[in-house]
């Protein structure tokens, strides 16, 4: 995913936009650039390379106090120095730097190769450029001339411009791909992510979809644009402050960040809890998601929607809604609701996951609902982040910032979150205060089981190594631990790249039982409840056919049951896909550095998909 910084102010700006462009890394890139005003003149440089090989480039031979940098992720064009960020007019006035994909490009290119304008690069980018150039002919000012070539521009972007005649100001627009303004003493900062900027400062505003900001050293304004990219009325947004540390974005003693994570999820589950769990009336305080007793009385059905892991998340979410509240539940993936034209129920409860709080499926989804209707709460980690806001309501997760892609702090937050709906829900229904107290304190218990866990990492790296080989895997589970199947089989593809598959168990009788042989190891989540002696005759089924088996299970399992068994500690069985879910994160990891994988950087990339 690319990556945008700006500076305006009274330091040199190349050293924050370099340790901007850093500090976004972790997002992958192929490509990186800068460009400062030096002298009224504009100074570009880029690489092919890395952000260090930009740092080499550059020296110390520009001084600047306002600039703008990119680490590119090429979709137009391939990855060179050419098409490279910034890009600028042919008069070399104007810089522009962008993430998102422009969906007209190629009529905006030939459009402008009528006029005569030689574009230099492949890009959609550069023509943004060149049309901005255009606009901001004589004493235009800069963010007219960006909101007139806005007009003619399909699709998606955050992106930042500078112009040599206005050496004062930044301009910024967002539509579909996130842009944050870092508020300093005198100085402002722009970023696509708050990792650029929060070593700076913890002030900040998040631009919405269709606005465009003037940014100056001292001042800043946001204005909304109304459907035909005109400035519509509204007041100029108020800076919130962000929970992130720099240190947060740091590795410390770690190798990657996905153990590093893998490792914070005990005293993040704690954030996720603290204040929350009411010992007296045994239930869950969640003042966020602002519904009091009677409207979670008249909920009728509990529906979860979110992509990829926060999907699955939202499928723990379910189960557990459905045990604890006994109301209807189920989760979908946003990307499929979105398209489907959804019967919106208004007795539905929605719940929007996201750890970033920018997917754009989750987000239109959201959107939908809103439009319909629905009632939707967020289930979201970036306080701030457009699902955030386009809720307005919900639970935050407390994960702390998520820098690897596999996402495991903020699932296991995501999961402790319904746990606490569900009881909430629960409680003002059929679930008795004792079964409540029950609840309430086996969630207090998770932090320091997960840490049990996490004491014994070496023996899932031991099992790791020993199925590392393995080209397919098949990971198994029923009812609760159907969901943590799935994100257990979803985290070893995406990091590790070894092709896994989750079924339900009672479902591999029906075909895929005649893929067992001993080149298919499968994984067997073995809850200790009522369908404990099921998922023993499950791994036997596996086993008569040579299948080798690993067992994930908080359960005394007979010996010999299975080639390896990895134990969680035994909890309230509702939680227990919590606790299920570490061993399979830790696996996930062990295998993928086995084999060498980059792990915090895998294929996929997809952290959180904010184009299309
Ligand atoms: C998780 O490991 C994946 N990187 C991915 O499936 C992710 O959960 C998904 O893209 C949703 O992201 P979000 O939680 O930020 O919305």
């Amino acid at each position: 995913m690319c990556g945008i910084v700006g500076y305006i102010g009274r330091r040199d700006a190349v050293p924050v936009l370099l340790e901007g462009l850093r500090s976004l890394e972790y997002r992958g890139y192929d490509s990186a650039g800068l460009a400062v005003i030096h002298r009224n003149r504009l100074q570009v440089i880029k690489t092919a390379g890395r952000v260090q090989d930009l740092r080499d480039r550059v020296g110390d031979r520009t001084k600047a106090t306002i600039g703008i940098g990119h680490t590119r992720w090429a979709t137009h064009g391939e990855p060179n120095e050419t098409n490279a960020h910034p890009h600028t007019d042919t008069e070399g006035r104007i810089a522009v730097v962008h993430n998102g994909i422009i969906e007209n490009a190629e009529q905006l290119r030939d459009a402008l190769g009528a006029k005569g304008v030689k574009l230099v690069s492949d890009t959609d980018t550069e023509a943004l450029a060149h049309m901005i150039a255009a606009e901001a002919a004589g004493d235009t000012p800069l963010e007219e001339a960006v909101r007139a070539t806005l007009r003619h521009v399909e699709g998606t972007y955050g992106l930042v411009v500078l112009d040599t005649r206005h050496p004062g100001e930044l301009v910024v627009a967002r539509n579909g791909s996130p842009i944050v303004l870092g508020i300093g003493e005198s100085e402002m900062f722009v970023a696509s992510d708050v990792a650029a900027l929060v070593r700076y400062t913890k002030q900040v505003v998040y631009l919405d979809d269709a606005e465009v900001a003037t940014v100056h050293a001292a001042d800043y304004r946001v204005v909304p644009l109304d459907g035909s990219g005109r400035r519509a009325a509204g007041d100029s947004k108020v800076p919130t402050t962000v929970e992130a540390e720099a240190g947060d974005y740091e590795l410390g003693a770690y190798e990657d960040f996905m153990r590093k994570e893998i490792h914070e999820q005990p005293e993040a589950l704690r954030r996720a809890l603290r204040g929350r769990l009411d010992d007296r009336f045994a239930t869950a305080k969640l003042g966020g998601i602002n519904l009091d007793a009677r409207e979670l009385r008249s909920i009728r059905r509990v529906k979860f929607l979110g992509c990829g892991s926060a999907y699955y998340a939202g499928q723990m979410g379910a189960v557990l809604v459905e045990e604890l509240a006994r109301i209807p539940s189920d989760a979908e993936p946003a990307s499929e609701f979105r398209y489907r034209n959804p019967v919106v129920d208004p007795d539905t409860l929605y719940v929007a996951v996201s750890q970033s709080g920018e997917t754009l499926d989750t987000l239109m989804a959201v959107q939908e609902l809103r439009r319909k209707g629905g009632q939707v709460i967020g289930a979201v980690n970036v306080v701030g982040s457009a699902i955030g806001r386009e809720c307005g309501r919900g639970v935050f997760l407390h994960a702390g910032p998520e820098v690897a892609v596999a996402s495991t702090k903020a699932l296991t937050n995501m999961a402790a979150s319904f746990a606490m709906l569900a009881l909430l829900l629960g409680r003002v229904r059929d679930l008795s205060a004792a079964s409540g107290q029950r609840i309430v304190a086996g969630l207090r218990a998770l932090p320091g089981q997960i840490d049990q866990i996490l004491a014994h990492e070496d023996l899932v790296a031991e099992v790791a190594g020993r199925f590392a080989d393995a080209e397919h895997m098949f990971f198994i589970g029923r009812v609760r631990g159907w969901p943590v199947a799935r994100e257990g089989a979803q985290k070893l593809k995406e990091v590790s790249y070894v092709h896994a598959e989750a079924y339900q168990a009672a479902e591999l009788k029906h075909g895929p039982l005649a893929l067992i042989n001993s080149s298919m190891p499968s994984l067997v989540i073995v809850p200790a409840d009522e369908l404990l002696s099921k998922n023993i005759s499950t791994i036997e089924q596996i086993r008569a056919r040579g299948g080798p088996v690993i067992a994930v299970t908080s359960a005394e399992l007979p010996p010999y049951l299975a080639d390896a068994v990895i134990r969680v500690p035994a909890g309230e069985p509702e939680l227990d896909p919590l606790l299920l879910n570490v061993p399979l994160q830790l696996l996930a990891y062990h295998v993928a550095a086995k084999l060498g994988r980059d792990i915090d950087k895998p294929r996929n990339l997809a952290k959180s998909v904010t184009v299309e």
